[in-house]
């Protein structure tokens, strides 16, 4: 998944960002870092959605309970480009573990939850391009 400023990620800044209004927070830091937004929508996650975003945890104890928080309000879908920047954003973000994230990352700096954690990211080449393909296929 490339575009002309390289790499791209698919980043969901998640309810709880929402809620405590740290949106634009958030997109300022990665702006600042010098990526491009390419695309951007404000929208729910539904049940069917986060199954399939989340298939790979689907089994796990911690699902339901994150199921409840990703489709407990409206998130804000973003396509992320430039230079490495499925590294780049993983690293901006910390830690899953917002109390063990470290100060200075986005997580380390504004969550105190291992759920409630304000942002995903992709975390590979390969999930970047199945995430893209679920929340953005006009793009793909
Ligand atoms: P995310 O990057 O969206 O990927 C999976 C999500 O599951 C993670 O961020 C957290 O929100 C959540 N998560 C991962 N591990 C745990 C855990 N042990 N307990 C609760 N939530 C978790």
């Amino acid at each position: 998944m490339t575009s002309p400023s390289g790499e791209r990620s698919l980043v969901l800044i998640k309810p709880d960002a929402v809620r405590r209004g740290l949106v634009g927070e958030i997109i300022g830091r990665f702006e600042r870092k010098g990526l491009a937004v390419d695309a951007m929508v404000l929208r729910s996650m539904d049940a069917a959605l986060a199954d399939q975003h989340y298939a790979d945890h689907v089994e796990k104890a911690f699902y339901p309970p994150l199921k409840d928080f990703m489709t407990s309000g409206p998130l804000v879908a973003l396509v992320l480009s430039g230079d490495e920047v499925i590294e780049v954003v993983r690293g901006m973000l910390g830690a899953t573990d917002g109390r063990k994230a470290a100060a200075g990352t986005i997580r380390g700096d504004l969550s105190l939850s291992n759920r409630e954690n304000l942002v995903h990211a992709s975390d590979s080449p390969e999930s970047a391009k199945r995430e893209l393909q679920l929340w953005f296929p006009e793009l793909v």
